[in-house]
């Protein structure tokens, strides 16, 4: 481990994300150690937050063209790699989570919001919308520090696209998504920065430490 990812795991205060986030950074560097046939604990993997330095930034290795996002929640860990540009993968958990409806207001816009209150059961609907715009959120870097409703995407029952940028996100590479539809339980997307249809292949899955860990890899 190194030096960040120490500072980063210490950050953790419960015990299941300390175990979530060691998950995770194996996950990411086995999976490079594959796709750059390196040894895992010699690749330099940098955290620094482009806004204040601090080790909690989005992931990236410095000496190669391959990109990758973490995501933990529930009972799975998944981490994405790709060569086309910039990833950005987010899962979540269903299940019992009525807090989360109440949440809904601040993150969607007006038309999500709609569509949400018109479903049978709101709850996967939210999510499938909360985890399109994260994953395109975590794809461009900046994860929650720009607003979720700041972009529009597609309705749950269509394929993840993004239907419309707020001027202050606008990224300058079209984004392509893709459902993550094979996790029991879950309901998770991928976004990749590119002009270039892509196509997803799992590169590794296991059960281990009692959680599921899958890394998929992005080609086109
Ligand atoms: C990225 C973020 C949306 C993830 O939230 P989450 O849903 O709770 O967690 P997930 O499991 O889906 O993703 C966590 C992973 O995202 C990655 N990540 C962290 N910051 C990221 C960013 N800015 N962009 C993309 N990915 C990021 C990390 O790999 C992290 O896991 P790890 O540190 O355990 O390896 C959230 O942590 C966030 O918005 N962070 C940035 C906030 C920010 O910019 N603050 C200003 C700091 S100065
Ligand atoms: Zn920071």
């Amino acid at each position: 481990m190194s030096d960040e990812e120490a500072l980063r795991l210490r950050a953790y205060r419960r015990e299941v994300d300390r175990r979530r986030f060691l998950v995770g950074a194996t996950l990411v560097r086995f999976g490079l150690a594959t796709l750059l046939d390196a040894r895992p604990e010699e690749l330099p993997i940098s955290r620094t937050c482009d806004s204040c330095g601090a080790p909690h930034g989005k992931p990236r290795h410095t000496e190669s063209r391959w990109q990758f996002s973490v995501s933990h929640a529930g009972d799975y860990v998944v981490a994405a790699f790709s060569q086309r540009g910039s990833v950005g993968i987010d899962i979540e958990p269903l299940g019992e989570r009525p807090e989360l409806v109440a949440f809904a207001g601040e993150t969607l816009t007006p038309r999500e919001r709609r569509s949400v209150e018109r479903a049978c059961d709101p709850l996967p609907s939210l999510l499938t919308y909360w985890t399109r715009k994260e994953a395109v959120l975590k794809c461009l870097g900046v994860g929650l520090a720009a607003e979720p409703s700041a972009l529009e995407v597609s309705p749950p029952d269509q394929a993840p696209r993004v239907l419309k940028w707020h001027d202050t996100l606008r990224p300058g590479t079209p984004i392509v998504m893709r459902e993550l539809d094979f996790l029991p339980g879950h309901v998770g997307c991928v976004a990749i920065a590119t002009s270039r249809s892509i196509q997803l292949e799992v590169i590794y899955g296991s059960r281990q430490l009692g959680t599921s860990f899958s890394a998929l890899s992005a080609t086109g």
